[in-house]
C-alpha cells in the first residue's frame, strides 16, 4: 500500500487531510511537526511526504533538508503546504529540493491531483532507472564478449540494428521488441566461457575445438537462466544456430520447432558476417550477400522470414567495418 506521511500542525488540517487520502486507499501517518515527522519517516519509510512550512520544534525547510539527507530520502516526493502569504518562502523551498505546493486553503480535488501527480512521475521514473540499469547490464555482458573476439567489432551493434528492423517487419508486439534489443545484443554471450585461442584462431579449428566452441549457445543459455530480467533472451541465445531443415545445433530443431526468436537472429547474423570483411575475403555487396540468403531459404533459413527481410533493403551496415571480420559461429 502508497503510503504518505502528512506534517501538519493544525490538528483540523491534518485530520481532513487523513479522511481524504484514505478514501483513496492510502495508508496516512500524521506528525505534527518536523522532529515528529523525522521519526515517523525513518519507521514507516513513505512513499510520499506532504508537509506544512511553519511548525514548532522543526520547521518544514528544516525537515525537507534532513530527508534529502538521509540515503532512502534523495528521491522521495516532498510537497509542502504554504500559506499565500508564504508564497516568497516557495523559491526557497524549491531550491532545498521540494518538488511542489499547495496553496492553503486547498480543495480536496487539488490535494489528490498532487499527490498521484507526484506519485506517478516517481513510479515512471524509478522505471527508468530500472531500464537503464538494465541496459547498462546487458551492453556490458554484451561489450565482454565482443573484446575477446579482435575482430567482430560492430557485429553485436550491427546484428541488434538488423534483428530489431526485421521484427518490427514482421509485427511482434512491444514486448517481443524488447527481448529482442536485449536478445540480439545477448546472442554470443556464451562465447565468454570459450578460450580466447580459439575465439581467434585464424586456422581451421581442430574437432576438439570446433566441439568446445558449439557449446556457446549451451553456456549461454545456463549463464542467463538464474537472472530474472536476462530470461527473455534465452531463445536468441540457445537457438541462434539452429537451421531451417534441421542441420543445426544445439537442438537440431528444424522449422517452426525453432522458437522464432533463433530464426530471426540467424538470418541477421549470417547478413552481418556476409557483408563485414573476414579473414580470408572482403565484405560482399549487398545484393550478392542477400542473393545468398534468398538461396539458403528453407534450407538454412525460414523462408517467410527470408521474404521479409529481403524487402527490408536498403539494409546497411552504418560504417565500414575497422577491422576484417569472420563468419558467425
Ligand atoms: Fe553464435
Amino acid at each position: 500500500m502508497i503510503h504518505v506521511l502528512i506534517v501538519e500542525d493544525n490538528p483540523g488540517i491534518s485530520s481532513v487531510m487523513r479522511e481524504l487520502l484514505e478514501m483513496e486507499g492510502y495508508e496516512v501517518t500524521l506528525a505534527a511537526n518536523g522532529l515528529e515527522a523525522l521519526e515517523a519517516f525513518d519507521r514507516v519509510a513513505p512513499d510520499l511526504v506532504v508537509s506544512d512550512i511553519m511548525m514548532p520544534k522543526m520547521d518544514g525547510f528544516a525537515l525537507l533538508e534532513a530527508v534529502r539527507a538521509r540515503p532512502n530520502g534523495a528521491g522521495i516526493p516532498f510537497l509542502f503546504l504554504s500559506a499565500r502569504s508564504e508564497q516568497a518562502a516557495t523559491s526557497l523551498a524549491r531550491s532545498l529540493g521540494a518538488d511542489d505546493y499547495l496553496f492553503k486553503p486547498f480543495a480536496p480535488e487539488d490535494l489528490l491531483i498532487a499527490v498521484r501527480a507526484k506519485l506517478d512521475r516517481r513510479r515512471a521514473l524509478q522505471l527508468l532507472d530500472t531500464r537503464l540499469a538494465h541496459v547498462q547490464t546487458v551492453r556490458m555482458l554484451a561489450n565482454a564478449v565482443e573484446a575477446r573476439e579482435s575482430y567482430t567489432r560492430g557485429h553485436v551493434e550491427r546484428v541488434q540494428q538488423y534483428a530489431l528492423q526485421l521484427a518490427r517487419a514482421l509485427g511482434w508486439d512491444a514486448e517481443a521488441l524488447l527481448l529482442c534489443e536485449f536478445g540480439a545484443l545477448l546472442h554470443d554471450v556464451g562465447k565468454l566461457a570459450v578460450p580466447r585461442s580459439i575465439l581467434n584462431k585464424r586456422r581451421p579449428l581442430t574437432y576438439a575445438e570446433w566441439q568446445l566452441l558449439r557449446r556457446h549457445p549451451e553456456t549461454g543459455r545456463q549463464m542467463l537462466e538464474g537472472v530474472d530480467h536476462l530470461r527473455g533472451a534465452i531463445p536468441y541465445v540457445l537457438h541462434h544456430h539452429e537451421r531451417w531443415n534441421g542441420d543445426g545445433y544445439p537442438g537440431r530443431l528444424a522449422g517452426h520447432d525453432i522458437p522464432r526468436e533463433g530464426r530471426l537472429l540467424a538470418i541477421v547474423d549470417a547478413y552481418d558476417a556476409m557483408t563485414t570483411n573476414r579473414p580470408y575475403r572482403l565484405a560482399m555487396p549487398v545484393e550478392q550477400a542477400l542473393d545468398e540468403i534468398r538461396s539458403q531459404s528453407g534450407i538454412q533459413f525460414d523462408p517467410a522470414m527470408v521474404e521479409v527481410f529481403i524487402q527490408l533493403q536498403p539494409l546497411r551496415p552504418e560504417a565500414p567495418p575497422a577491422r576484417l571480420d569472420d563468419a558467425p559461429l
